[in-house]
């Protein structure tokens, strides 16, 4: 509580500085990006919520959001639109990965209490390699989002005569998205979570939990760092190690129904996690 005054002294008279100073000065736009950092340093040290700085991209300081989504969107630009080219040069893993998946998946649908088998939506789909493998064989009925179009183009030849049983192909990215209300019984979001800041991925989270029926589940498998937050320049995407992504899940009001780790990966590769909620 005593935070919460310091907080809120502070606040009245940033407010009152936002009022008196001119707002296309120099000073003003300096006086915003520090009050900014600010805020985020002091959220940190009272809340020890690990935020992801993208201190590398916002360097350039205008736009730096922009920036990191630029780059993922000009890195899948020259990626196939293939199996390898979503299992980025691990084709000989994806199998496993499958198998995995539909194992995890079992154990949330299709019974009483639990997720129905009608509707499932998978986010950051690609071609749709989850959704031929993991989704078509449990749901009647699926969609796809994914921001790069020739991957959803690909996904009709890919998906083959199941493709009749894909509703819509949405061409958004997930920080634009909006799932419909309580239409999805399974929400899943493999390999695209890193793409999102963690305000954007909260939000999104946030969304998809209003997409979901009565006892509609989330799974969300991806790329786990041993600790803290990696910044991968390549495709410019973030691993959050375990701690960060169940404080983002945490802070949507979402329970984590079950976490598992991918077996069968060689050692050497980030550990992969499976992370159901609701
Ligand atoms: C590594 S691939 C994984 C594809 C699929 N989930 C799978 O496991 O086969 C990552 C996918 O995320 C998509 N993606 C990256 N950033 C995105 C964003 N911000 N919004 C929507 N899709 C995004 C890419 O276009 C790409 O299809």
């Amino acid at each position: 509580m005593e935070f919460m005054g310091a907080h809120l002294a502070f606040r009245s008279r940033w407010h009152k500085t936002d009022e008196e100073l001119c707002r296309h000065s120099m000073s003003f736009i300096l006086h915003k990006a520090i009050r900014t950092d600010f805020f985020e340093s002091y959220l940190y040290l009272l809340e020890r919520q690990p935020l992801v700085k993208l201190y590398a991209l916002t360097s350039e300081v205008v736009d730096g959001e922009m920036q990191f989504y630029a780059r993922a969107r000009t890195f899948y630009r020259d990626v196939p639109a293939t199996e390898e080219g979503m299992m980025g040069d691990f084709m000989e893993l994806s199998d496993t990965d499958i198998e995995s998946s539909r194992e995890f998946l079992r154990k949330f649908v299709g019974a009483p209490g639990k997720a129905g088998t009608h509707f499932a939506l998978d986010c950051g789909s690609g071609i749709g390699r989850v959704s031929k493998h993991v989704l078509l064989p449990v749901f009647s009925n699926i969609e796809l989002v994914d921001m790069t179009e020739p991957f959803l183009e690909e996904a009709q030849n890919y998906l083959l005569e199941e493709g009749d049983r894909v509703e819509t192909l949405y061409c958004y990215s997930l920080q634009d998205f909006v799932p419909a209300i309580r239409k999805y019984d399974v929400i899943w979001m493999q390999w695209v979570s890193g793409y999102l800041t963690d305000r954007d991925l909260l939000e999104f989270l946030l969304r998809c939990k209003n997409g979901l029926k009565d006892n509609g589940v989330i799974i969300l498998k991806d790329n786990v760092a041993r600790q803290g937050c990696i910044l991968d320049p390549t495709d410019s995407s973030v691993i959050r190690d375990i701690l960060i992504l169940r404080n983002i899940i945490e802070r949507c009001g979402m329970t984590i129904l079950a976490e598992e780790r991918q077996q069968g990966f060689p050692e050497l590769c980030i550990p992969i996690w499976m992370i159901a909620m609701q």
